[in-house]
This record gives structure tokens, C-alpha cells and sequence, in this order.
């Protein structure tokens, strides 16, 4: 056996697998959006475990979701969720998180918020002490975008419109640049305060319960 260090999508692999053992048999779950969902969703399929049904944060998952034959259900449908499993683009020492590269950020919020436990994973690239090298996702209703661009600029950031892409909601993104998120509670509120401004991507309020890290050491948890 080599003992090459693992890659990216190894390393993705291997903390998708080690979310298993948090899903019930039997159980509903809400499933988050990007390249490690992916890989939890494919362990998920090739696994014993046989879950009720699905409540999906993004199009992509729900058509990954059906394509090995698990059931995708509204969120509207269930009362709420025992668990989420979702990805980040960064996390912090506190399990507060930067997400929405994908673009999924808002269903990504609202799955997370229904759901008394939500594991993030996510592999060793991902670990920040001050969250922001990774520019921050806020999603914008379109005739509001040159509006809340100012007001972003206005706290400190650079706004770059995520151009010709449009979110499952029919939204667009910023991607702002260089914030100072030394308090991402508090930047989360005043962004999401924005009139024009569904939600931004930092999942400060509602940290991740639980994140699992895939590393050269193998999985550890935060
Ligand atoms: C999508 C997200 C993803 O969780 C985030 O972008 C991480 O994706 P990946 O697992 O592909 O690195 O927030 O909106």
C-alpha cells in the first residue's frame, strides 16, 4: 500500500464517510450542496443505511439525491430535522463558517436552521483562525445588487458580482472581498439586515454543531 498523503478528494471521501455514522436508519436528513455532500451523498447510497427521505438545500443535490433513489422531500413536508450534513468553504475555532461558494447559501441557512444537529464537513484546507480569506457570499435580490454592493463597500468589503450565475431562488451573488469578520455574529446581523439582501453566508449565529475535519491524520472533530 502507498503511503502517498492523501489528496482533496480523498481526503473529502474520508470525511463524507466518517459523517455516516450519524445518520439513522430509517431517519429524514437534510443534505447541504458541494463537491463533499457529493461525496457523502454517493457513501450514503453505497452504504447499509436506508434513510426515509431527504430535504435538499440546492437543485444539484436533489437530482444527485434521486439519481441513486433516495427520496427527496419540502422541507415544508416534515416538522423539522434531526440532522444536517453540509460542507463549508471555512471554518473557525468556534465552528462558525463561511459557506456559499456554490451558490446554495440560502437553502443551505434554512435547512440548517430546521435541524436540531447539523455536522459540517470538511477537509484540513478549510480551517481558519478569522474567518474571510474566502470572499463572502451574499445573495441579493437582483434589482437591489448596485444598492447593497454600496452598502457592503460601506463596511470595509470589495463586492465582485458573481456574474451570469443565478441561484436556484432566482437571486444573484456578491462575493465580497477583504471584510473585517473579527465579529462574524455581528457582521452577519448588519449584512442580513440589508434591505435587498436574502442572506449572506456566514453561518456565525448558527455555528456547525459538530465539524469533521479529513486531515493527513486522518478524521478528527471540532
Ligand atoms: C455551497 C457551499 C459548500 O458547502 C461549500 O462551497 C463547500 O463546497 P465543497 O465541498 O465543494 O468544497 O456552501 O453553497
Amino acid at each position: 500500500m502507498s503511503n502517498a498523503p492523501l489528496n482533496q478528494d480523498q481526503l473529502k471521501r474520508l470525511v463524507a464517510e466518517a459523517a455516516l455514522e450519524h445518520v439513522e436508519d430509517g431517519g429524514t436528513i437534510g443534505v447541504g450542496t458541494g463537491s463533499t455532500v457529493n461525496c457523502f451523498i454517493d457513501a450514503l447510497a453505497a452504504s447499509r443505511i436506508r434513510i426515509e427521505a431527504a430535504v435538499s438545500s440546492s437543485e444539484a443535490t436533489s437530482e444527485r439525491l434521486r439519481g441513486h433513489g433516495i427520496r427527496v422531500i419540502d422541507l415544508n413536508q416534515c416538522g423539522g430535522l434531526d440532522l444536517y450534513v453540509d460542507g463549508a468553504d471555512e471554518f473557525d475555532p468556534h465552528r462558525r463558517l463561511i459557506k456559499g461558494g456554490g451558490g446554495a447559501l440560502t437553502r443551505e441557512k434554512i435547512v440548517a436552521a430546521a435541524s436540531q444537529k447539523f455536522v459540517c464537513i470538511v477537509d484540513e484546507s478549510k480551517r481558519v483562525r478569522v474567518l474571510g480569506k474566502f470572499p463572502l457570499p451574499v445573495e441579493v435580490i437582483p434589482m437591489a445588487r448596485s444598492l447593497v454592493a454600496r452598502k457592503l463597500a460601506g463596511l470595509g468589503g470589495q463586492p465582485e458580482w458573481r456574474e451570469g450565475f443565478t441561484t436556484d431562488n432566482g437571486n444573484w451573488i456578491l462575493d465580497v472581498h477583504n471584510l473585517d469578520l473579527v465579529d462574524p455574529v455581528a457582521v452577519e446581523s448588519l449584512i442580513n439586515d440589508m434591505p435587498g439582501v436574502v442572506t449572506c453566508g456566514l453561518f456565525a449565529r448558527r455555528p456547525a454543531d459538530l465539524v469533521l475535519i479529513g486531515g493527513p491524520q486522518g478524521v478528527t472533530r471540532l
